[in-house]
């Protein structure tokens, strides 16, 4: 166990960000969770707090690189374990796809969890321990028509953490990727009811015929089953697993 060390998860106010901080800190981790969204953010610690856990907030937009530079000198406590977890979806055939989201897509999706790595390394290094657990998805493997940016920016992420790794052989730090296939969260909830409206069908034939039908498991990926796998990432036992995808897709990839 490595309790005590400080995890900071961006897009932390929802979802499985949200999810993983509270896990983390239930188990003894000091927690900042941050997103862009403040007042989701702090409705989100609040409700933590109600159950009895407490978290710290930063706000920070991961796109902007100065506050993303100026994370370090902004924490009381170094960070340990950096959760790249912010993301967005945007669905549309390329031919119509807004240059700006697919831009947006890849800045908060590949480039921040890239430049949050660079701000963070240097204090990583110099305390010889660290952890990076990138949220990539199973579109870091494969690919769904209409999501070229999402999937473009999640295959990207597993490249990234390959380079990081062999850069940081030398020392106790670790770069992985996670890769589930659906988790219901806000961000897929959206996804159901454009795509019912979309296809003219209801909301459970999305549900069944679209997005658990390449899953053998036919279930959605529970927050635990992704919190308890970042938990064993950042312990010590798991300090020659690195540069890797770990995929938790119910069976999908087998195909
Ligand atoms: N839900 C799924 O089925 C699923 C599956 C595979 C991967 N993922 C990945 O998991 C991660 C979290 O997704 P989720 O489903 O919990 O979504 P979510 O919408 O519930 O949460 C995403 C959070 O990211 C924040 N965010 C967005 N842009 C930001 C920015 N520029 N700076 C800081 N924060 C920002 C949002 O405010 C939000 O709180 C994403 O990277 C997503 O691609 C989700």
């Amino acid at each position: 166990m490595s309790a005590g060390k400080h995890v900071f998860i961006t897009g932390g106010a929802s979802g499985i960000g949200l999810a993983i901080g509270k896990y983390f800190a239930t188990k003894g981790y000091v927690v900042t969770l941050s997103d862009v969204n403040g007042d989701t953010l702090a409705g989100a610690a609040r409700s933590l707090e109600g159950e009895g856990i407490r978290v710290n907030c930063h706000v920070m937009d991961v796109t902007n690189q100065s506050q993303v530079d100026a994370l370090p000198e902004q924490m009381e406590t170094p960070i340990d374990i950096l959760i790249n977890n912010a993301g967005i979806q945007h669905v549309s055939p390329l031919e119509d796809f807004p240059e700006d989201r697919w831009k947006l897509l890849i800045d908060i999706m590949l480039t921040a969890p890239a430049m949050l790595t660079r701000a963070l390394l240097p204090s990583m290094r110099q305390r010889g321990y660290g952890r990076i657990i990138n949220v990539g998805s199973i579109h870091s493997l494969v690919a769904s028509p209409y999501k070229s940016a999402y999937v473009a920016a999640k295959h990207g992420l597993l490249g990234f953490a390959k380079t990081v790794a062999l850069e940081t052989g030398d020392t106790d730090i670790t770069i992985n990727t996670l890769c589930p296939s659906y988790v219901l969260t806000p961000l897929v909830e959206n996804q159901i009811a454009d795509q019912a409206r979309t296809n003219g069908i209801s909301e459970d034939e999305v549900v069944k015929d679209i997005m658990l039908a390449p899953m053998p498991k036919k279930a959605f990926i529970q927050f635990e089953e992704l919190a308890e796998t970042a938990l064993f990432l950042a312990s010590p036992q798991a300090r020659n697993i690195t540069a890797q995808a770990i995929v938790i897709d119910g069976g999908w990839t087998a195909r």
